[in-house]
């Protein structure tokens, strides 16, 4: 039977949220952001081990606790320019970290996405478990969509049937995670499935939440703050 293996890039600057600090760091209900993260991914006993991709001249890592998460955390500090490549250096040393192999999955989670649920988690994983491809958590989309011109003007409304956003995690299995990011180097794509679709492969989409925000925007913070507090 494949294990389970959790992955989160971690080593972006955050800038639209425009703090010096990264904001996988800034204070969230009175912890760094990622140690909720962390706590997500570490509590699912499904999970064998979670690791952190951290940028080469991270300087906050090292200022706090992290003995909660012992024995289930491998800290690789090898982030790369973008999220793609830091994912793809991530897999490649966690092969070296880890007894990961080709057939394993992994779930590959952004760790500025502080409030994923466990029920969430799980169903990711169970309905998942036995498919061909993989998939990611995702949500319709419920706005009406209008397309811009350049001066902010409604150009036309788009239709939103059969539109999700896509979330995290996304599972895939390791090997072909890896041959996706490599081959297509992750040029324009913000997350791993359009890797894998780059492929000619088709992910399954699981139905997921709002909850599961990604902090992007100061606004954010105050959001995920009151989500965590009802979780
Ligand atoms: N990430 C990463 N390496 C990068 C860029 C992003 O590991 N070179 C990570 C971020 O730390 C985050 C996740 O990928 O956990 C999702 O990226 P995003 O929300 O875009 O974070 P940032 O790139 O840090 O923010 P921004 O785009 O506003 O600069
Ligand atoms: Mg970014």
């Amino acid at each position: 039977m494949p294990d389970f293996f959790a992955l989160i890039p971690a080593a972006g600057s955050g800038s639209r949220m425009g703090d010096e600090l990264p904001k996988q760091f800034l204070p969230l209900a009175g912890r760094p952001m990622i140690s909720h993260t962390l706590r997500s991914l570490c509590a699912s006993p499904r999970i064998s081990c979670v690791f952190v991709v951290l940028a080469p001249n991270d300087g906050e890592w090292m200022r706090h606790d992290w003995s909660e998460f012992s024995g289930k955390l491998i800290v690789l500090e090898c982030g790369g320019a973008t999220r793609a490549e830091s994912v793809l250096n991530g897999l490649k040393s966690a092969r070296v970290a880890s007894s990961i192999s080709d057939n394993d999955w992994v779930l590959v989670h952004d760790a500025a996405r502080p409030c994923l649920g466990k029920a969430q988690l799980e169903k990711l994983m169970d309905e998942l478990a036995d498919d061909e491809v993989g998939g990611l958590l995702a949500v319709p989309v419920a706005d009406t969509l209008k397309r811009s011109d350049t001066a902010n003007r409604v150009e036309r409304t788009e239709s939103r049937d059969k539109l999700w956003q896509a979330q995290t995690p996304q599972m895939f299995r390791y090997s072909l995670l890896v041959e996706a990011l490599g081959r297509t180097g992750g040029i324009g794509m913000t997350d791993d499935a359009s890797a894998i679709e780059a492929l000619g492969l088709r992910p399954r989409l699981i139905l997921s939440d709002a909850r599961n925000l990604k902090v992007t925007y100061p606004a954010d913070l105050a959001l995920a703050e009151l989500i965590l507090g009802n979780l």
